[in-house]
């Protein structure tokens, strides 16, 4: 099928490489010129595991196209995906400003029947939207080129993005259009059936489970599913706390409470708190829309504040190490939200080195993969080379970020290599006997 994708982030392209892979025609289109250029030679801007491979075996194939030409992709592809950004405002409401200015090209570009699929997680009713904006912007055939609109949310993960979407959960198409939910099934058939090389090859002969409902409804399932997920956390993240009050250990507290399977294992694992890009966002975005609909968001502004309050608990316990932080060396490890991602949008991190810093310490902060500083860090921090460089003369190690390496430290070195053997482990990933037996003043979250 001939598919046209808007924005080459990691929805677009992940979807893109997606879609291409599993033998449809798609043409990537974004107005950034630098990124096109990147990616037309088989490199991809973004650091996300497999995704470059896919990129250039699909240019290769004469499957996959990037193309600065956005109206032209429009007019060429029968089925036209918006995956652009919709990052929050103030308010905690989306941003709809690049969404709208795609809905008002794609009005400007139609030259027949096309359908419309919203990607991007946006708010509950951006499908009538949409379709409204679409319909003021038709330029010509006195405005009757037909338009069908489906809701498809993407629930990719940062760092296992192409497995996400070559081996989904579900596929949710929300439509009121028979005719538009008929073509989406035919599109992703050979997702849902796993019929293509890579499910071949890894095995994957689950059937995926394709859910179809009106728009409105699958808006708010990407909504409810973020929400729910950060709920899971900042819940588990309440009981650590309570943990650490009362003496009990969240390790086996949670283990006990995962082989319920109601409650199952997953998502609960306490530490220093969610980030990233979409639960920061969707939770606030969900609380706005109840608040808007008149209805009491009670339980999303707990889960927010909880979170905030995870990461205010980093510093607290940095205090009682340190009794002041003031001209203090403080290592910290970890800068990205999460791990196997570059992104550093809303990451715990960048909360703890500025509140460090404010606070008067000096902060070298390492990751293995974020080089530069993040924009909404203060640029007092040192980017360290390596943990040992930032562990060299620390008063205090806080690690923020679960990555794998981070478990294989060599902690006799870093031991001989610290001022004072200090370490809050914001993960719980180490093991807290063996640095205590080494001598380490540890402590980790609810345990
Ligand atoms: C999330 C959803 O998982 C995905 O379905 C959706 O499409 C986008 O948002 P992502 O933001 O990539 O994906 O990261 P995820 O792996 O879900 O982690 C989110 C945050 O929760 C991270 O900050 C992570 O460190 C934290 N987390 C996750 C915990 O603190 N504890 C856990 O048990 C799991």
């Amino acid at each position: 099928m001939e598919v046209c994708v808007i924005g080459t982030g990691y929805v677009g392209l992940v979807t893109g490489v997606c879609l291409a892979e599993v033998g449809h025609h798609v043409i990537c289109a974004d107005k950034d010129e630098s990124k096109i250029k990147m990616l037309l030679e088989g490199k991809c801007p973004i650091y996300e595991p497999g995704l470059e491979d896919f990129i250039s075996k699909n240019i290769k194939s004469g499957h996959l196209f990037f193309t600065t030409d956005v109206a032209g992709a429009i007019k060429s592809q029968d089925i036209i995906f918006i995956c652009v950004g919709t990052p929050p405002l103030p308010t905690g409401k989306p941003d709809l400003t690049s969404l709208d200015d795609v809905a008002r090209l794609i009005g400007k570009s139609l030259n027949g029947y096309k359908i419309i699929v919203n990607k991007s997680t946006v708010p509950i009713g951006t499908a009538k939207r949409v379709k409204k904006i679409i319909n003021e912007n038709i330029a010509d055939n006195n405005g009757k080129h037909e338009i069908d609109i489906v809701s498809n949310p993407e629930f990719l993960k940062e760092g296992e993005a192409v497995h996400d979407a070559f081996s989904p959960e579900r596929v949710v198409i929300g439509s009121e259009s028979q005719k538009a939910i008929a073509c989406m099934k035919q599109l992703y058939e050979p997702i849902i059936s796993q019929d293509f090389e890579y499910a071949k090859k890894n095995n994957t002969d689950k059937k995926i489970p394709i859910i179809i409902t009106d728009s409105t409804s699958s808006e708010l399932i990407k909504y409810a599913s973020n929400a729910f997920l950060a709920t899971k956390i900042s819940f588990i993240n309440e009981v650590a706390n309570i943990c650490e009050r009362v003496g009990a250990n969240i390790r086996d507290v949670t283990f006990g409470m995962g082989l319920d399977s109601r409650i199952g294992n997953k998502f609960m694992r306490a530490g220093i708190g969610w980030g990233g890009s979409c639960f920061p966002k969707d939770v606030r975005a969900l609380a706005f829309t109840a608040e808007e609909y008149g209805t009491p968001a009670n339980i999303l502004n707990a889960v927010i504040q909880v979170n905030n309050y995870q990461r205010f608990r980093v510093v607290q316990k940095a205090m009682d190490m340190l009794g002041i932080i003031e001209d203090k060396i403080i290592a910290v490890l970890g800068i990205a939200f999460k791990p196997n991602t570059d992104d550093t949008r809303e990451a715990p991190s960048v909360t703890v080195i500025n509140k460090f810093i404010e606070l008067g310490a000096e902060v070298r902060a390492f990751d293995p993969i974020v080089k530069k500083c993040p924009p909404d860090v203060d640029k007092k921090v040192i980017i360290a080379e390596s943990v040992y460089h930032a562990a060299s003369n620390a008063d205090l190690l806080v690690l923020v970020t679960d990555w794998d390496e981070f478990k294989n430290m060599d902690f006799n070195e870093i031991k001989k290599i610290m001022s004072k053997p200090n370490v809050i482990d914001g993960r719980n990933i180490l093991d807290r006997g063996k640095l205590a037996g080494m001598g380490f003043n540890y402590k980790g979250i609810g345990i």
